[in-house]
């Protein structure tokens, strides 16, 4: 059967280009767009207005467009959520809360991302095992695990098929992320072509995973599409590609760009939110479970931010 798929937070930095990546694989019209926001241009297609918390109307579309599939990312992002706790755990939670009802009832599958953010200050920091602590200290965390929890108890009391990934720091150059602690390895490469030189909100020794977007969209994808036999994990699997430091971004930057400098202006509550969480994941669940195998390092990433940046730079379009 054919997946009839519906984002929910489509207009963010993922789901923009997954939206473009499942029409390419499932066909033009398998894939509802919806999002808090109007879009600011005409999309190219099916797009609805939605606050993921809006159970009724959910389930309208749902019913609607006859969807299999719910890709669930409409959530506040590390930074923000610490600056606005309850808001958080409303979007966060309540949103998840709904998708799963609406999946519940129509008997849909779910990826829901969970995030580096579900770890803590507790949790190994280097090879972070796929079960391990996880006491985060972040509200961004505190949603990300009991979300965690949540899909796994949808699947094992009501048989819903919930999977997701916690993903690393997602680095692209389509939509930009908004309100992450590692949004910083992003802008660095605008900022790059830019500007020469970028000021960074991060020491510059501070290790995080990273993804770049071709390989985050191939996870949410393969993931979902896996034989569900082999799934000894649901939620969520540990992926990463690279782990890197600032200081690390940038001397890979100066291969390309000589002249690139790199400054340091540290906000004390994405520093905070960065040290409790690891250097490195262990993703080997997410590899022999269902044959995870990232694509970019940072050397291949950098190479193709920048010329991707430098081409849209000639055009004026940066
Ligand atoms: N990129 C996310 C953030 O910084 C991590 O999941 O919030």
């Amino acid at each position: 059967m054919s997946e009839r798929i519906l984002i929910t937070g489509g207009l963010g930095q993922l789901g923009s280009e997954l939206a473009v990546a499942l029409r390419e694989r499932y066909g033009e019209d398998s894939t509802i767009v919806t999002d808090l926001r109007e879009p600011a241009n005409d999309l190219p297609g099916p797009f609805y207005q939605l606050d993921a918390r809006d159970g009724t109307r959910l389930h309208e579309i749902v019913r609607k467009e006859r969807i299999t599939r719910i890709y669930h990312l409409a959530a506040l992002l590390s930074a923000v959520a610490e600056a606005r706790p309850h808001d958080a755990w409303s979007i966060n939670m309540d949103g998840l809360v709904a998708v799963l009802e609406v999946a519940r009832e129509v008997g849909a599958s779910v990826f829901t991302p969970s995030s580096i953010g579900a770890f803590g200050p507790q949790t190994p920091k280097d090879f972070t095992p796929q079960d391990t602590i996880q006491r985060p200290t972040s509200m961004y965390g505190v949603t990300k695990v009991a979300g965690e929890l949540l899909c796994d108890y949808y699947a094992f009391k009501y048989g819903v098929d919930t999977r997701g990934v916690r993903f690393p720091g997602i680095i692209s150059n389509v939509t930009p992320p908004g309100g992450g602690t590692t949004d910083y390895a992003v802008d660095i490469y605008y900022a790059a072509v830019r500007d020469r030189r970028y000021t960074c909100f991060l020491q510059g020794d501070t290790y995080l995973d990273m993804i770049y977007m071709p390989d985050a969209i191939k996870a949410a994808i393969d993931l979902m599409e896996a034989d569900p036999a082999r799934l000894r994990h649901r939620n969520a699997f540990n992926v990463t590609a690279m782990s890197f430091s600032p200081e690390e971004q940038a001397a890979y930057i100066r291969r390309y760009i000589p002249e690139f400098e790199i400054y340091y202006d540290v906000d004390p509550v994405r520093q905070a939110i960065a040290n409790s969480w690891p250097n490195a994941l262990e993703d080997y669940a997410a590899r022999v479970e269902w044959g995870w195998q990232p694509a970019y390092d940072l050397d291949s990433m950098t190479a193709d931010m920048l010329k991707t940046l430098t081409e849209r730079q000639a055009t004026g379009a940066l």
